[in-house]
């Protein structure tokens, strides 16, 4: 039962150590409280034997006073009321000042001489105090000296004396019972300490139960939660977010794989088509080239795919891995509206850069001017004639903020959410013609990431967009 338990020395399971701790509390509970009791017993039983004592001495010493003339009276009334006791068997012996036993209780002679007992007080006048016959019996006696006359000229002595075999069975008898009541703790303590652990880490096993049968193909199951304790609940309720996230990020993984196989089938689709349709018959040189350049162009285009995918999927896996240099983002601005320049004033658009003071930052130039490429790219294709681009790179505080606006197309505000979704395209056929295949943005937002900044979009339609891109300012 525990070895099903036991995970490879992780300490000992719960439910054990539960029951350890609560069997040892409670079998302490159990022994003292046992013992306090006997303790208290014995205690209240000596106290009344005692007492007992001490009033057969006062009886005694009355009988002294009354009968101290007479002895036969005297032995007569001592024998007797040896005879008629059942209970609480006293011995008496009254010796007059010669120490002459002038009366003592039948069998006492036999039990202990009056210099026997003598030697036992060991001066202890007028005080309870305990002794073992020669015969190894135990008894509780006092010893006291009488006056027989009222002038008290003539000390008697009063010895009396009580068997405790009695007492002390009932003592045993107390043990005994004490005994068997821990060696039941012992053996109950445990078993129900057990079952009370395992009542309550059940549900404990229950929701891991249920978090074992979960695999990526049922992702959509959930642990129940009511019913359980309150802690066991927030537990599943733990297990259900994570579970939650978990098939999100399941089901957008196996959009993107299948967005991949789309995108890829695409182009590959067109070159084996215009191939198959260019090979039907011989054609003239002219028609061969126009289809192997259709061929390249799709080639390329596959290999940027593979390009973009391939850097998605290295900047995903964990670690630092830029190379990063202290970059004047104005620099790079620059360098952008140059490479840009043509393509700008071909489609009739104005580019133009501002840039602030100190806008320093430890980043990848490689990374960085890819992104901010990409986003100046996007600005161009969805502006028109007549329009404006503008750059922009400034610091603020510890960040440093960079822009760029158009005054393009806009996006609708559907759009919006998922415009940095790999393989969203606002307008599929405008975006597959000039060769964007989705993943711009989705980079773009990569690479802002890898370098702990952030990157947002606002859009009017039809008034144009707005990209802002904070990143952590060089110290
Ligand atoms: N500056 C912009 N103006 C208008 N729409 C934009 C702009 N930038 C991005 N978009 C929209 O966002 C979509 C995703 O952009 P992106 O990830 O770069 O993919 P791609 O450029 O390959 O289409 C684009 O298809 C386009 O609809
Ligand atoms: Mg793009």
């Amino acid at each position: 039962m525990f070895s099903k338990l036991r995970t490879e020395g992780r300490g000992w399971p719960l439910a054990v150590q539960l029951t350890a701790w609560y069997s040892t509390a409670s079998f302490l509970l159990v022994a003292l409280a046992t013992m306090l009791l006997y303790l208290g017993l014995a205690d209240n039983i000596r106290q009344i034997s005692e007492q007992m004592l001490i009033d057969e001495l006062d009886v005694c010493r009355a009988l002294v006073k009354v009968r101290g003339g007479d002895n036969h009276a005297l032995r007569e009334e001592v024998e007797v009321d040896s005879a008629i006791r059942k209970y609480q068997q006293f011995m008496v012996r009254v010796l007059d000042p010669n120490g002459k036993a002038l009366a003592t209780t039948p069998g006492m002679d036999e039990a202990m001489s009056a210099a026997y007992l003598e030697h036992a007080q060991a001066g202890r006048m007028n005080t309870v105090f305990w002794l073992e016959s020669p015969h190894g019996v135990p008894y509780r006696a006092i010893v006291a000296k009488v006056p027989r006359d009222p002038q008290g000229k003539e000390l008697w002595t009063l010895q009396v004396a009580v068997d405790l075999t009695e007492e002390q069975d009932v003592l045993g008898h107390h043990r005994t019972w004490i005994a068997i009541i821990l060696a039941a703790a012992l053996v109950f303590c445990p078993w129900i300490g057990f079952i009370i652990a395992r009542r309550g880490i059940k549900p404990l096993r229950q929701v891991a139960e249920t978090a074992r049968h979960i695999s990526s193909t049922t992702l959509n199951e959930r642990i129940r939660t009511e019913g359980y304790p309150e802690e066991i609940a927030a537990l599943a309720h733990t297990f259900n977010d994570m579970l939650e996230r978990l098939e999100e990020s399941f089901a957008r993984l196996s959009r993107f794989s299948a967005d991949i196989a789309h995108e890829l089938r695409t182009p590959v689709n067109n070159i084996r088509g215009e191939s198959e349709v260019a090979l039907a018959r011989t054609r003239t040189p002219e028609e061969y080239r126009d289809v192997l350049g259709s061929c390249l162009e799709e080639a390329v285009r596959l290999s940027e795919l593979i390009e973009s995918l391939l850097f998605l999927a290295r900047s995903e896996s964990p670690g630092d891995h830029l190379k990063r240099t202290r970059e004047d983002l104005g620099v790079l601005l620059a360098g952008l509206q140059d490479y840009f320049e043509a393509t700008a004033s071909d489609n009739g658009v104005a580019l133009t850069v501002q840039s602030g003071q100190g806008v320093i930052a430890e980043v990848d130039r490689k990374l960085i001017q890819r992104a901010l490429s990409n986003l100046v790219s996007n600005a161009l294709s969805h502006s028109q004639k007549g329009g404006r681009i503008a750059l922009s790179a400034e610091r603020q505080d510890k960040h440093i903020r960079v822009q760029v606006r158009d005054t393009g197309s806009g996006i609708t505000p559907e759009a919006l959410p998922r415009i940095f979704d790999r393989f969203y395209r606002g307008d599929p056929a405008r975006s597959r013609d000039s060769g964007g295949s989705g993943l711009g943005l989705a980079i773009v937002q990569q690479i802002i990431y890898l370098h702990g900044g952030d990157v947002q979009i606002a859009s009017d339609v039809g008034k144009g967009t707005t990209v802002t891109v904070v990143l952590p300012a060089a110290a």
